[in-house]
């Protein structure tokens, strides 16, 4: 999860990483309300989950709390590389005498965390990158040793700090490291780290991404940040009923147990959708990732259907179960009881494909319930043939 400036300064300040007093305003007359509450100079800044936002027209330095008001005018509602400006913060504004760079995050590939630096930030950081990469110093970061105030220092210098300023930023690389670890972050980027006109250092951008898998265990309190307005409202549903659901932009609705066997159907429906693809290029896709696991019980099934047909692109739905430790009869007593608890909202056709584990018993609980609107399918193939056609016919018909 990416956080918005205003909440990665709020954890910024709760490890006292130096940072200036700000204010959220969703309107232009909150804006000008909070210019008033913080007194002199303010920058009006949109919170927004993307890069840019200076070049953009989205920070606006605002010298009386009126300006702050034609400022926030201005920025609310703004289009940014497609993320529309809802809410503002309204930033103490800072005397800045050198911006600078600084960012660690998680090295994928390195297996290890990684730490950039220069004493040259701003708003240019992907350009320096390019043009003067020796300007930005990458140092490796051991996570089983973080950054300490010798590393800190290390990588102060590396980013090219002279032996006066490198001290003052290694203290704050490393509560900004303390931030990292502390909150099981992916990423914490300051872009600029600045040191005002009295010498202060001060983080007065923050870029946070926490890890999702640290939530529910570790971070709880996390959950609170999230961004409910802006997720899918068919992935909130889902999540809500604890299903692994991505929405896509296709046809067919998929369901499967097992993230292995639905990655492969939806491969197999994308591929059997491929002769239907016409001069528009649309044709017949997957509409979801869902992976409905081990369990497949009744309620599991219900609530995994209910979430695919309330998808009004949906147009067929392809249920693919490998019966493992849950038998295929209790898969196929899972599915005639979901359409059951469905009743008439359950409009569309479905294709099933059963294997594995007492599959004869399963497709004959199917075959017995008669439902019009399932049609079983004795292999994968087949099933996704099946279910491209049905979807095609009724976008076409
Ligand atoms: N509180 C502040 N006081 C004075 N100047 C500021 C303040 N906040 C930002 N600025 C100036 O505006 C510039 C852009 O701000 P900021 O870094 O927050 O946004 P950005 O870099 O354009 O956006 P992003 O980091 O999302 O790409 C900064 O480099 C800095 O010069
Ligand atoms: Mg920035």
């Amino acid at each position: 999860m990416d956080l918005y400036e205003y909440q990665a300064r709020d954890l910024f300040e709760k490890y006292e990483v130096p940072v200036l007093p700000g204010i959220i305003a969703d309107t232009p007359e909150e804006a000008k309300a909070a210019a008033e509450k913080l007194g002199g100079v303010v920058v009006v800044k949109a919170q927004v989950k993307t890069g840019g936002r200076g070049k953009a027209g989205g920070v606006k330095v605002a010298k009386t709390p009126d300006d702050a008001y034609e400022a926030a005018k201005a920025i609310l509602g703004l289009d940014i590389k497609g993320h529309v400006v809802k809410r503002v913060m309204v930033a103490a504004g800072a005397q800045i005498e050198k911006e600078f760079y600084f960012s660690v995050l998680l090295d994928r590939a390195n297996r290890s965390y990684l730490s950039l630096c220069s004493v040259e930030g701003g708003m240019e950081i992907e350009q320096l990158a390019v043009e003067k990469p020796e300007a930005l110093a990458k140092v490796e970061v051991d996570p089983l040793t973080g950054i300490d105030a010798a590393k800190a220092l290390e990588i102060a210098k590396a980013g090219g700090f002279d032996d006066e300023l490198a001290p003052k930023v290694a203290d704050v690389f490393v509560k900004l490291y303390n931030v990292y670890t502390g909150e099981g972050a992916t990423l914490v980027e300051v872009n600029p780290l600045i040191q005002d006109a009295a010498g202060n250092i001060i983080a007065l951008d923050g870029k946070v991404s926490l890890d999702d898998n640290a939530t529910e265990v570790r971070h709880p309190e996390h959950e609170e940040l999230e961004d409910k307005d802006a997720a899918d409202p068919l992935e909130a549903k889902a999540k809500a009923s604890g299903l692994n659901y991505v929405k896509l932009d296709g046809q067919v609705g998929i369901i499967g147990n097992g993230a292995g066997l639905v990655m492969s159907t939806l491969d197999v429906v994308a591929y059997a959708g491929e002769q239907y693809v016409g001069q528009d290029g649309g044709g017949v896709k997957p509409a979801n990732f869902l992976d409905i696991g081990g369990g497949a019980s009744a309620t599991v099934m219900a609530a995994g259907l209910d979430v695919i047909l309330g998808d009004p692109q949906v147009k067929s739905v392809f249920v693919n179960v490998f019966g493992g430790i849950t038998s295929c009869v209790a898969v196929a007593e899972g599915i005639v009881k979901a359409l059951e608890i469905l009743g008439d909202t359950a409009t569309k056709p479905l294709v099933v494909r059963l294997d594995g584990n007492q599959v004869e018993e399963g497709r004959a609980i199917l075959a017995a319930a008669n439902n019009p609107l399932v049609t079983l399918a004795a292999g994968m193939d087949e099933g996704a043939d099946k279910a491209a056609a049905l979807a095609n016919a009724a976008a076409t018909a």
